[in-house]
């Protein structure tokens, strides 16, 4: 573990995409909460699977299939270690973080939510953690409730006992992806077990900023995905308390998660083989258990204090180059937030805007950023999202500042 200051020039240079320039102009990657860069060290220990040790996991008997087995549990180690998972058995590799609520909302949904029950969900979610469920209320018949959010971007707990009261499910984000409203997880999760619901943590935005601890959370069930945390596209985690996950019912079917198969049936293999059906993503695995490495060597304390850093120099920036041309969608206060920042100006659409960030080489990204209802509660259409990560720092945000003051010219504002 480092001290709590991070050397960004340094962690530059570990991310070869960074290098490249654009129009002869720096790249200034400022869209991390929709998917990260890559260290080198992540792609060399990707390369050096598929180079060295490739074979399917679980199956083979021969040392090259051992290999690639130990290659893949011990990324599952690595996770669980990250966030603080009592067991690695309680991590389950699912394809992405949609995938790991889909799970949930399946197969613990379909065994224990019936009509007339109710699922809780907040205002702020991504569409990841509102479809699952809405799906599965028009199967069974429950009824979803909201948490509403205020002007300033946190959600609005004023009735949260009443909203509880019956409800057999709690599913929130940790972290808003468009407004960076960081959310009292605990407090939230110990309402819920009060009230006798269980609770699904979307943790896509916290995860790989943040120090986790599953058990500190409270909560059931946490599910992430591996591409927003250095690590590559087509691995997500779900991360759930063993009790809950031994007692529900599979959610593919197929070869990996069973001890038995025969015409009448078959038998579920134990967790967490029971919810990997099918050939996991065994090199995506290497490659989150790598980047997990590399966060771990920066430490996450000094990643969120880079991150707060920088969220405070980013609102000042924006507020001292744009003053009230530029709305910023979420809580005043940096230490309430994470390093999202959703932006519009009145009467110009997200896209225009992020086509003129373009011609200055800086990467944002335009739209509703899957949280559709959210979008409608602040009476928009779309935003112009700028994220930060490690590689970040504020050299970037003066680049996005010239930019968009370039935009709000360009648009004669
Ligand atoms: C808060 C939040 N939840 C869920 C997701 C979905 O993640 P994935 O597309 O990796 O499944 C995202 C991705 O943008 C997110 O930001």
């Amino acid at each position: 573990m480092s001290n709590d200051t991070i050397d960004v020039a340094a962690i530059r240079r570990d991310f070869p995409i960074l290098a490249q320039t654009q129009d002869d102009k720096r790249l200034v990657f400022l869209d991390s909460a929709a998917s990260s860069q890559h260290p080198q060290q992540v792609l060399d220990a990707m390369n050096d699977v598929y180079l060295n040790s490739y074979a399917n996991v679980h199956r083979g008997v021969y040392q090259l299939a051992e290999r690639a087995t130990s290659a893949y549990e011990n990324a599952r180690k690595s996770v669980a270690r990250f966030i603080g998972a009592p067991s690695a058995n309680e991590v389950i590799f699912t394809k992405n973080a949609t995938e790991a609520i889909n799970l949930v909302a399946q197969a613990w949904g379909r065994a224990n939510l019936g009509p007339g029950d109710a699922v809780v969900l907040t205002l702020m979610e991504h569409h990841a953690n509102i479809v699952p469920w809405q799906m599965m209320a028009a199967e069974i018949g429950f009824e979803i409730r909201w948490i509403e959010v205020t002007d300033d971007g946190q959600l609005d707990l004023s009735n949260l006992d009443q909203l509880l009261d019956g409800a057999k499910v709690l599913a929130f984000t940790a972290m808003s992806n468009v407004l960076g409203t960081v959310n009292p997880v605990e407090r939230l999760t110990a309402a819920a077990k009060a009230a006798g619901a269980i609770t699904v943590v979307d943790a896509c935005q916290s995860v790989p900023h943040f120090p986790t601890n599953v058990v500190e959370m409270g909560a059931d069930f946490v599910a992430f995905s591996g591409h927003k945390m250095l690590g590559p596209s087509g691995i997500g985690v779900l991360w759930g308390r063993m009790e809950m996950l031994d007692a529900m019912p599979p959610f593919l079917g197929g070869g990996g998660m069973i001890v038995n198969v025969t015409r009448d049936g078959f038998s579920a293999d134990a967790v967490p083989g029971k919810f990997e059906a099918g050939t996991p993503p065994i090199v995506e695995a290497v490659g989150l258990g790598a980047a997990v490495e590399y966060l771990e060597n920066i430490g996450m304390e000094a990643v969120r204090k880079h991150e707060v850093e920088l969220t405070a120099y980013t609102m000042r920036t924006l507020t001292e180059r744009l003053g009230d041309d530029l709305i910023l969608l979420g809580p005043s206060e940096p230490a309430a937030r994470g390093g999202v920042f959703s932006l519009a100006f009145a009467d110009v659409h997200a896209h225009d805007v992020s086509q003129v960030l373009d011609e200055h080489a800086v990467c944002i990204r335009p739209g509703h950023h899957c949280a559709k209802p959210l979008m409608k509660r602040f009476d928009m259409n779309a935003t112009a999202r700028a994220s930060v990560y490690i590689y970040n720092d504020t050299d970037d945000i003066d680049a996005l500042a010239d930019a968009l003051v370039a935009a709000r010219d360009f648009f004669a504002l």
